[in-house]
């Protein structure tokens, strides 16, 4: 297959942003009044506004020429069709299959929908007892509080969903995340807890990540230390992938929920590893939430790539990072119950992109995914927006608001989606001395020469705007698998295995070196100097 970079489509586009290159985004506004409506794309009652981005309207369809040098089609049939497309695992990728209906989806000549049916009519069951009480602690007493025990992909998703869809929750039941291998998480969560109501799911694909093992083990500890081992078993239930784990850790097997190698830990919240969301929510909520994700993998799988947003999201981060020269991309939902959307894209983007080796074990040879970061709107613009604004680095945003709000409190929403837009607005325009000399001497500022240079802001900052609908668990879903059709799309324009993760492996291949020199039961040797005058600071 002819790398990307030598196609034609590639040097069409090379050619076209270097024409670009000293375009402001206010003259590209200035000189076309129709440029929203040429730009922006609807879904259903979607938006996507990509005409703050440092694009004209001959540039999409020139991208579009990539999607099908790349033959992005034939990567989508390979992945409906079970191909082992992470290839450097030797496994089908089929996270689509946990929000399918209807018919077979086969891998290694196995109908997996039957299993995927199987394990959610046991989460629906599951949800309703503990929900109506007849699932009850040792004691008797019904459960109150549910601690989910998980990290990377066994946490993120469900504590984002969790957070988003906070409006729906169902009364009586709390639930938790913990994830950090720092006692500190675990200890605090557990202070305010009762065992005697308490349900622990420890999840993990592969029942053996180190922060999970140990988080689960002192809450086992602390649960058998209150109401006896024999509690254990109506305290625990486990998420997994490696059932025979789950049994040797004590959990009894009719209290495990499967999943399988198919399901990447990142694209997991569609699996069993939803179950604290389903149990936060409600079962039918969580359904709404598959659909949701079903619909936009049906708009995936069909829609031209100049009318589909996954493809489009994919096509402008591939353009800002490999033509435009942007480095970054800030992710700023402007909604507190998005807050933890920008963590979670961080591991579903980066731990799927962040990578420079392609499926034929050579570079790339270009830049891949800009460091992704964020922080729900309005807090950002007072912490970082100044850096954003007058900080002369070259950045995309991505505003994510919603044209209804989730908690309909009196003057709120307007403000926040005049700030929203305002943001993006001025990140394009920016404003120029001369504006800025005459702002100053109409409002009769004193010494507005000496003021003029500090309210001086470059503009040409690219912006995309998602506008949704508002935030329910039927949006939310198409929003995460919208996402995660955008890496699929960027994989497979890059090239990469965007399935597997060994970038993560290093370092917890030497943590597992140091943990016996810093426990002191073996001699601190074959390390650098650094690390031996750590370990020695903290034995002493
Ligand atoms: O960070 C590496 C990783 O393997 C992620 O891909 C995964 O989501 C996370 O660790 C947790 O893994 P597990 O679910 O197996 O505990």
């Amino acid at each position: 297959m002819t790398p990307i970079l030598n196609t034609p489509a590639w040097k069409h586009a090379e050619r076209h942003a270097h024409g670009l290159r000293d375009v402001h985004l206010r003259d590209l506004f200035a000189h076309d009044p129709t440029r929203f409506q040429r730009l922006a794309v609807r879904w259903n009652d979607w938006l996507l506004d990509l005409s703050k981005q440092r694009i004209t309207p001959d540039t999409l369809p020139l991208l579009a020429g990539l999607w099908e040098a790349a033959d992005v089609p034939g990567w989508i049939a390979k992945m409906r069709a079970g191909e082992p497309i992470n290839h450097t695992e030797g496994r089908a990728v089929l996270h689509i299959a946990l929000r399918h209906a209807g018919s077979p989806i086969q891998v290694d000549g196995h109908d997996v929908m039957p299993d995927v049916q199987a394990v959610l009519a046991r989460m629906r069951a599951f949800c309703a007892a503990v929900h109506s009480g007849q699932w009850r602690g040792a004691t008797g007493e019904p459960i109150t509080d549910v601690v989910n025990i998980g990290i990377g992909g066994s946490d993120l998703g469900p504590r984002m969903a969790t957070q988003a869809l906070a409006a729906f929750r169902v009364p009586h039941l709390r639930v938790h995340y913990v994830a950090n291998l720092d006692g500190a998480d675990l200890a605090t969560t557990l202070a305010g807890l009762n065992p005697r109501n308490t349900l622990f799911i420890i999840a993990s694909k592969t029942f053996t990540t180190q922060e999970t093992m140990q988080n689960a083990c002192s809450a086992r500890h602390w649960l058998a230390g209150a109401l006896g081992d024999a509690a254990v078993a109506r305290h625990f239930v486990a998420v997994s992938t490696a059932l025979d784990k789950v049994a040797a850790f004590g959990i009894d097997p009719d209290n495990a929920f499967a999943f399988w190698d198919w399901v990447g830990g990142r694209f997991s919240l569609w699996s069993a590893i939803g179950l604290p969301l389903a149990l936060a929510i409600g079962f039918d909520k969580f359904e709404q939430l598959l659909a949701g994700a079903h619909a936009m993998d049906e708009h995936f799988f069909s829609a031209p790539p100049l009318e589909n947003l996954p493809a489009l999201l994919a096509l402008i981060e591939l353009w800002n990072a490999d033509f435009v020269g942007l480095q970054t991309r800030a992710v700023l939902p402007y909604s507190q119950s998005l807050g933890l959307l920008p963590r979670y894209l961080q591991q579903l983007e980066m731990e799927s992109l962040g990578k420079q080796i392609d499926r034929a074990g050579k570079p790339v040879g270009c830049p891949t995914l800009p460091i992704l970061w964020g922080e729900p709107g309005t807090n950002g613009q007072h912490a970082f927006y100044q850096l954003l604004h007058q900080g002369g680095r070259a950045l995309s945003c991505e505003f994510i608001a919603c044209r209804t709000p989730d908690y309909p409190l009196a003057g709120h929403h307007e403000k926040l989606l005049a700030n929203c837009f305002a943001q993006s607005a001025a990140l394009m325009k920016g404003k120029t001395e001369a504006e800025a000399l005459a702002e100053l001497q109409a409002a009769h500022a004193p010494a507005p020469d000496f003021l003029a240079p500090y309210k001086i802001f470059p503009g040409n900052q690219p912006s995309t705007t998602l506008l949704l609908p508002r935030l329910d668990p039927h949006t939310l879903g198409a929003l995460i698998a919208l996402y995660e059709h955008k890496v699929f799309t960027l994989g497979v324009l890059w090239h990469l295995d965007a399935f597997d993760q060994w970038g993560v492996e290093y370092g917890k291949q030497i943590a597992n070196s140091l943990l016996p020199m810093l426990e002191g039961e073996a001699p601190v040797a074959g390390v650098d100097s650094s690390t031996a005058g750590l370990i020695a600071a903290v034995r002493s």
